[in-house]
C-alpha cells in the first residue's frame, strides 16, 4: 500500500564545504564544493522560510565548518524568529572571541562541538590541524558560559576507539549534557579511507560494553548515544530514519538530497532549491520517492517485520556494497550479502593500514601516518 506522504521534521543544511580540518573520515562527497557555489544569504533565508511552512521544526546547520560563513548569525536570528530549533554542528576551531556570545544572542539553541580525539595528538593527527584540540576546549567552554546546551560528538574509529573511556572524561570534563560516540558510517571520504579506519572487533567488542556501562553509570548526568557499528552489527540503522521519511539534506549549492551520500546513487537526480521550491521537491522528486515507503523493497525486506523499524537500512551503504541502492542494505544479517561485510573487515586487518587520504577540495592524495 502506498504510504502518505508527511511533512519533513528535520533539515541538515550544510551551509559551507569549506573547512579547516581535512578529517579522512568526513561523510562530506570527495567532490567538495569551492566557496564560489555556495548559496548566498537570501537564498538560505528563502529556503529556511519554505522549510518552516512546510513543516520542519529544526535546522543542524553544518558543513564543512558553518562558522566560516560570515552569515552565521542572520541565517540563526531568522531562523529564532520562525520557531525553527537550531542546531550549530561545528568542528570548533578559529571562532573569533565572542562569536558563540553573538550566535546566543541571535536565538542558537545548541551547539554540537567535535573532537577527533579526548587527547591534543589524536586531535590534531585525525584532523591534521596543529591546536585544534586546546581551541575546541576554549569553543566548548565559550558554549557553556553562552548558556547553551553541549553535545560532544566523537567520531569513532580504528585510531581513537581506545579513547572511548577519555571522551566520556572529556565531555563530563567539559559539562556536556551528552555524548555522541559516532562509529563512522563508511560514506564520502570515509568509504575511501576505509581500511585504514576500520576497527579491530576486539576494539568494538570493548566499545560496546564501556559504552554500556558508562551510560548506566551517568544515568540522568550524561546522555551517550550509541549505536553498534554496521560492518559488525546484525541489523542495519534506519539511516536519516528513513529514506525522504521525515528530514533531508541541502548541499551548499542549493542541491536537496534524501541524506548526505545520496550523490553516490548514480540513477538519481537532485533538484536545486531556486529551480523548484522546498514542497515540489519534497513532494514529487524522483530522487525523494525512489526508496519512499516500504513499496520499492524485494525480500528478504519486503516480508520482514523489522521493514518499518529500519526501512531496509542505508540506501548508500547498499549501493557501496551491493551494488545497488536498491539492495536490502549488507549490514543485515538477512542480506545474502551479509558475509561481505565480514570479509570487508578482514581485508581491512590485511591492508596497509597506515595510508589515507585527507578530506580537501581537490583530487585525493594519498599520505602515509
Ligand atoms: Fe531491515 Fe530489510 Fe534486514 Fe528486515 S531484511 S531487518 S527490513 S534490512
Ligand atoms: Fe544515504 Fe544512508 S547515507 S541512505
Amino acid at each position: 500500500m502506498t504510504q502518505a506522504i508527511l511533512p519533513p521534521i528535520g533539515m541538515l543544511a550544510e551551509l559551507t564545504h569549506r573547512c579547516p580540518l581535512q578529517c579522512a573520515y568526513c561523510s562530506n562527497p570527495l567532490e567538495l564544493l569551492k566557496a564560489n557555489r555556495e548559496m548566498a544569504t537570501e537564498a538560505w533565508l528563502a529556503l529556511f522560510d519554505q522549510a518552516a511552512d512546510l513543516g520542519v521544526l529544526q535546522i543542524h546547520l553544518s558543513g564543512g565548518e558553518p562558522t566560516l560563513r560570515p552569515d552565521l548569525e542572520v541565517l540563526v536570528e531568522h531562523l529564532a524568529r520562525r520557531g525553527v530549533y537550531t542546531n550549530l554542528i561545528t568542528a570548533g576551531v578559529g571562532l573569533a572571541e565572542g562569536r558563540m556570545e553573538a550566535l546566543a544572542q541571535a536565538g542558537l539553541d545548541h551547539v554540537q562541538v567535535s573532537f577527533q580525539g579526548a587527547f591534543a595528538p589524536t586531535t590534531e593527527k585525525i584532523g591534521n590541524h596543529r591546536g585544534a584540540h586546546q581551541k575546541k576546549m576554549e569553543t566548548a567552554r565559550q558554549v557553556r558560559a553562552a548558556g547553551l546546551p553541549l553535545t560532544i560528538n566523537a567520531p569513532i574509529h580504528r585510531h581513537n576507539i581506545e579513547e572511548v573511556p577519555a571522551f566520556i572524561d572529556l565531555a563530563l570534563a567539559l559539562d556536556a549534557e551528552r555524548l555522541e560516540i559516532a562509529n563512522v558510517q563508511y560514506a564520502g571520504w570515509a568509504l575511501l579511507n576505509r581500511n585504514a579506519l576500520m576497527p579491530e572487533r576486539a576494539s568494538v567488542e570493548r566499545q560496546v560494553e564501556t559504552v554500556r556501562k558508562a551510560q548506566e553509570d551517568l544515568l540522568g548526568i550524561l546522555a551517550i548515544d550509541f549505536v553498534t557499528p554496521d560492518y559488525f552489527a546484525m541489523y542495519p540503522k534506519p539511516c536519516m530514519g528513513g529514506w525522504a521519511r521525515d528530514a533531508f539534506v541541502v548541499a551548499p549549492d542549493g542541491s536537496v538530497l534524501p541524506c548526505h551520500a545520496a550523490s553516490t546513487i548514480p540513477d538519481l537526480v537532485f533538484d536545486r532549491f531556486g529551480d523548484k521550491s522546498l514542497a515540489e521537491i519534497w513532494h514529487q522528486s524522483k530522487a525523494f520517492n525512489a526508496f519512499r515507503g516500504t513499496d520499492w523493497m524485494s525480500e528478504p525486506c519486503r516480508s520482514c517485520e523489522r521493514k518499518e523499524i529500519d526501512w531496509g537500512g542505508c540506501r548508500c551503504q547498499a549501493m557501496a556494497i551491493a551494488g545497488s541502492a536498491a539492495e536490502t542494505d549488507p549490514a543485515c544479517a538477512k542480506s545474502p550479502l551479509h558475509a561481505r561485510m565480514a570479509t570487508l573487515i578482514d581485508e581491512a586487518m590485511a591492508a596497509d593500514r597506515e595510508e589515507f587520504r585527507y578530506r580537501r577540495i581537490g583530487s585525493p592524495v594519498l599520505e602515509r601516518q
